[in-house]
């Protein structure tokens, strides 16, 4: 395990006010580590969000790093170009890509982390190959689409194979998970291996958006034993 390994909170601002995004990125900043943005082109799933304008001017303006999610189809063409526009973190999906380690190249080449997503049906053993690469896995606990979708604790397994690979390896890569995380469910997940938990209605739909990022990562603390 490596010893840098630790628990972080990243915020999906896809259920967020889109109307006053600066005001409700600024509610979460102090508890969170990465900022999740959420990028839909309605083709890879059934939902439009953020367009890479858009994206680019979040990215810019805001306080905390970006942890941009891509579920677009094309990511070998475009992902780069969320590195570029100064995201922390870019995933593709990997059901979406015809050329990973391209893809990969490209992200970190423009100075962020590189990181790939699997959804529910894909197996990790598809997403390992590519595992030495990378500097983050996101582990899908719903499908990707829509924020508010109950977690889906199956995929608890894939986290747990992941997470083995992970430690085998010796890398720092993080172990993301993404879809109905809450308090009732952070705990599962991180027991199981995870260390970056994507939470978008459980923290936007609280009274304290701050206060339930705290709680969160307390529960992800004592599940996981990490800092
Ligand atoms: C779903 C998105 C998620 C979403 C999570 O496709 O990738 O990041 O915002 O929302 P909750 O936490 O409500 O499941
Ligand atoms: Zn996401």
């Amino acid at each position: 395990m490596s010893l840098s390994r630790r628990i972080r909170l990243c915020p999906s601002i896809l259920n967020a006010n889109r109307d006053d995004l600066s005001h409700e990125i600024l509610r979460v900043a102090p508890e969170s580590d990465l900022l999740h943005l959420d990028v839909m082109d309605n083709i890879f799933v059934p939902n439009l969000t953020f367009s890479l304008n858009e994206s680019r001017s979040i990215i810019e303006s805001s306080p905390i790093p970006v942890d941009a999610h891509l579920m677009i189809i094309n990511p070998d063409d475009d992902a780069y170009q969320y590195a570029k526009a100064g995201a922390k973190s870019v995933t593709f999906h990997l059901e979406a890509s015809e050329n990973p380690i391209r893809t990969i190249s490209a992200i970190k080449d423009h100075g962020a982390r590189a990181s790939i997503a699997v959804k529910p049906g894909t197996p990790f053993e598809r997403l390992e190959p590519y595992l030495e690469h990378l500097d983050m896995v996101l582990v899908m606990t719903v499908e990707p689409g829509f924020g508010g979708q109950s977690f889906m604790s199956e995929m608890m397994p894939k986290v747990s194979e992941a997470r083995a690979h992970i430690d085998a390896m010796g890398k720092d890569i993080w172990l993301q998970v993404d879809g109905g995380i809450s308090v009732e469910t952070i705990m599962v997940a991180a027991k199981a291996g995870a260390d970056a938990f994507v939470a978008g209605s459980a923290v936007y739909k609280a009274q304290s958006p701050a206060d339930m990022l705290r709680e969160l990562k307390k529960l992800a603390v004592s599940a996981s034993g990490l800092e």
